[in-house]
């Protein structure tokens, strides 16, 4: 059994427990809510070339009082840049689109496995960590099949599979499979968008329990079981009550209690890696 830290991976790399999502921040607003967020604290910075806006976001990292050392921006590579040069370029350009001199962190966004190029964009990723471009590797919406085939393939083990992962679609066994491994889980859509399952009424017990709002219990729960969420918000405040709830330790019960409204049916847009495509 390992002792190892939820928030490590098994090559040592860290991520604080939770990060900024910044999925629709664009242009100055996008900007000024990046920079927001690093000065209330957030040191982990999300976003993908499909979001466009890796400019606003390397505007509002250039802009925020932090030294760039503390920082791990992530990066997604999209579905249309599998092939080994494309893929090349694609990172090369968001790189310089984020103002950086190297992407902490860079993860395939979709494995799209019916057009099968995704391990020839793991060997394009691993060329570009060679090359200095990026610093740590990871994907993000792999199955366990998906997994075991790019490390098969080139010997190199993501440190991070960034999933859907939400009170009503929890991922029990990804996160056990992962933690096997010394493979970080991140959770995309932290809070399902923010809709109905913040109107629970057992995360508003638990919430109620803690001082806390049924979002910031929803965060809690992520981080006691070992998930770094990175919830997306424009408003500084709920930037910082966000942050604030990763430092909440829920017992094994209201943990259990949450992950009990798991339902199958419970992804957000029915986006099954097996099947989805973004390009
Ligand atoms: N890898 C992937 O395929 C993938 C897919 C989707 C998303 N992502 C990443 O994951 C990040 C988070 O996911 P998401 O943006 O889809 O959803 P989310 O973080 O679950 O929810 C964002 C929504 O919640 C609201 N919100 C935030 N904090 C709140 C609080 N304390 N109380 C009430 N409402 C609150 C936000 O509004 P305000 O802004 O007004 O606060 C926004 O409408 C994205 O931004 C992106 O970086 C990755």
């Amino acid at each position: 059994m390992s002792e190892r830290s939820p928030f490590t991976a098994h090559n040592g790399f860290t991520l604080p427990s939770q990060g900024l999502g910044t999925y629709q921040l664009r242009g100055e607003a996008g900007a000024d809510a990046v920079r927001a967020g690093i000065e209330s604290g957030y040191r982990l910075i999300d976003t993908a070339f499909n979001y466009e806006n890796e400019g606003a976001v390397g505007w509002g990292i250039a802009g925020a009082a932090v030294e760039r050392g503390e920082l791990v921006v992530t990066t997604k590579l999209a579905g249309r840049h599998h092939e080994r040069a494309r893929a090349l370029v694609s990172i090369e350009e968001s790189r310089l689109r984020l103002g950086l001199d190297a992407i902490d962190l860079v993860l395939i966004h979709w494995p799209n496995p019916r057009i099968d190029r995704y391990v020839e964009a793991w060997a394009a990723l691993i060329e570009s960590r060679d090359n200095g471009q990026v610093r740590q590797l990871g994907v993000s919406n792999f199955l366990p099949e998906h997994l075991e085939r790019i490390e098969d393939a080139t010997g190199v083990r993501p440190v991070v599979n960034q999933l859907e992962i939400h009170p009503y679609f929890p991922q029990e066994d990804a996160l056990t499979y992962h933690r096997e491994r010394g493979i970080i889980t991140e959770a995309w859509s932290p809070l399902g968008r923010a809709r109905e399952v913040l109107d629970e009424p057992v995360i508003h017990d638990i919430a109620a329990a803690h001082g806390l709002t049924p979002a910031q219990a929803v965060l809690a729960w992520h981080s006691s079981r070992g998930v770094v969420a990175i919830p997306k918000s424009a408003d500084p405040a709920r930037q910082s009550a966000n942050l604030a709830a990763a430092e909440v330790r829920l017992s094994d019960d209201e943990i259990a209690a949450i992950t009990a409204l798991g339902r199958a049916d419970g992804r957000l847009f029915d986006a099954d890696p097996a099947t989805h495509e973004e390009l």
